[in-house]
């Protein structure tokens, strides 16, 4: 268990500053990561975008950046955050699969690294935006190669029926056409194959693929300087951090050596063991033949159990004198999705003690919402073995109404 880097003690007195519930983030631990992949892909020398999507928190991700890591957006809000944290824009790749022109634009002005575009009619909008700021548009194409990552239906994107990316064939249309373009400069080729995807196998089948599929450019006289894998890579949950190294193996064994600059966009496997959500109980009650624990935080601050069943170990802070029993750990939202974990068998806590949810890291905060009406929780930095920050304030009710007119 990851519990070693959310002492008790720290934990309390988080919870005493910053009050309930609030995402607590180690430091140690996403920099530990950050170095795993360094390390398991050196020689490779790969440029790492961190995917801002699992958590765009400043406070977090501008440790990648001050890294030396690069980021993986998906909105023009993504880049905003991204060049705020402290990303270098050459250092930016912009992915999704519906940017609009305006985001397009925005992109291309702040000289970001290449956009990841999944159709034709994407490519003529960036030529557009590029003709009028009389530049030449980076482009790579995300190219779905039809490979199963063996994940939640959700969160695969690597096959085709997905609304992800563009077959072979016509990124090989596109590459044709953007060679011959005035205002496009086709220099890279990506895939994401999914997410939480837990072997390295699918990996290696889609980097066969692709770099087939380079080489046959090539032959054409279009030859690409990146190969993008996307990111993806799963983790244990609850568990220590996955090593990378067998990703690196499978991809690096096709890309290794081509002279191609080899990206990665990791984003759960970095900040998911590197955080977790303190909840504070509130009440115990029976109904039918279930127990439940009702903590302060709900399905609005971590919705993955609900929307994709997802199973986050849960443990107690402190001592528990309560008996052992077999419980759901459910949030105030009013809906009976709102569960944080099912079927626990811990000892019942008490009103007031403290909840640990762990693998909160990623996608947590970032899928947060203030349903219910709910100001959006804090988010808290371990910053040494007895020291933290606040590096998120919790919201408040006027934030509530802020924005209405
Ligand atoms: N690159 C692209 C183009 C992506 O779409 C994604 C994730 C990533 C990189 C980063 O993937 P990661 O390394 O984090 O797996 N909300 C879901 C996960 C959605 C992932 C979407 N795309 C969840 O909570 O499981």
């Amino acid at each position: 268990m990851l519990s070693r880097y959310f002492k008790p003690a720290l934990l309390e007195k988080i919870a005493a500053g910053a009050g309930t519930p609030v995402y607590v983030y180690s430091r140690e631990l996403f920099l530990r990561q950050i170095s795993s992949y360094k390390k398991a892909f050196k020689g490779l020398d790969p440029l790492f975008c961190y995917a801002m999507k699992a958590n765009s928190s400043r406070g977090l991700c501008g440790l990648a950046a001050a890294a030396g890591w690069g980021a993986d957006v998906v909105s023009g809000g993504e880049l905003y955050r991204a060049l705020r944290a402290g990303f270098k824009p050459g250092k930016v790749i912009f992915s999704g699969v519906g940017k609009t022109p305006e985001e397009l634009e925005y992109a291309l002005r702040q000289g970001i690294l290449f956009v990841n575009a999944e159709s034709m009619e994407e490519v003529l909008e960036l030529e557009r935006a590029a003709a009028r700021l009389k530049l030449r548009a980076p482009l790579s194409l995300r190219i779905n190669p039809d490979v199963d990552p063996h994940t939640h239906k959700y969160i695969t994107t690597g096959k085709l029926g997905s609304k992800f990316g563009v077959s072979f064939a016509e990124a090989e249309k596109i590459y044709m056409y953007a060679a011959e373009s005035r205002h496009l400069d086709p220099v890279g080729a990506q895939f994401h194959i999914g997410s939480q995807v837990r072997s390295a196998g699918p990996y290696a089948l889609a980097a066969g693929r692709l770099a087939a599929f380079m080489l046959r450019l090539a032959s054409r006289g279009v030859n690409l300087s990146y190969a993008d894998v996307g990111g993806g890579w799963g983790v244990k949950e609850g568990g220590e951090m996955p090593d990378p190294a067998a990703l690196a193996r499978a991809v690096g064994g096709v890309f290794g050596g081509t002279g191609l600059k080899l990206v990665l966009e990791p984003g759960r496997s970095v900040a998911a063991p590197s955080g977790i959500l303190l909840t504070r109980t509130i009440y115990r009650k029976r109904g039918g033949t279930k127990n439940y624990v009702v903590v302060d935080a709900g399905m609005n601050d971590l919705v993955r159990p609900a929307l994709y069943g997802a199973k986050h170990p849960v443990a107690l802070v402190g001592n528990c004198r309560g008996p052992r029993k077999t419980f759901d750990l459910v949030g105030p939202v009013c809906e009976s999705g709102d569960f944080l974990a099912e079927g626990v068998k811990l000892c019942e806590p008490a009103p007031g003690q403290l909840v640990a949810v762990y693998s909160a890291g990623a996608y947590g905060f970032s899928m947060s919402s203030q349903y219910n009406s709910r100001p959006r929780a804090a988010e808290a930095l371990i910053t040494g073995p007895s020291s933290w920050k606040l590096i998120r304030r919790r919201e408040t009710y006027k934030d509530l109404t802020a924005a209405e007119l």
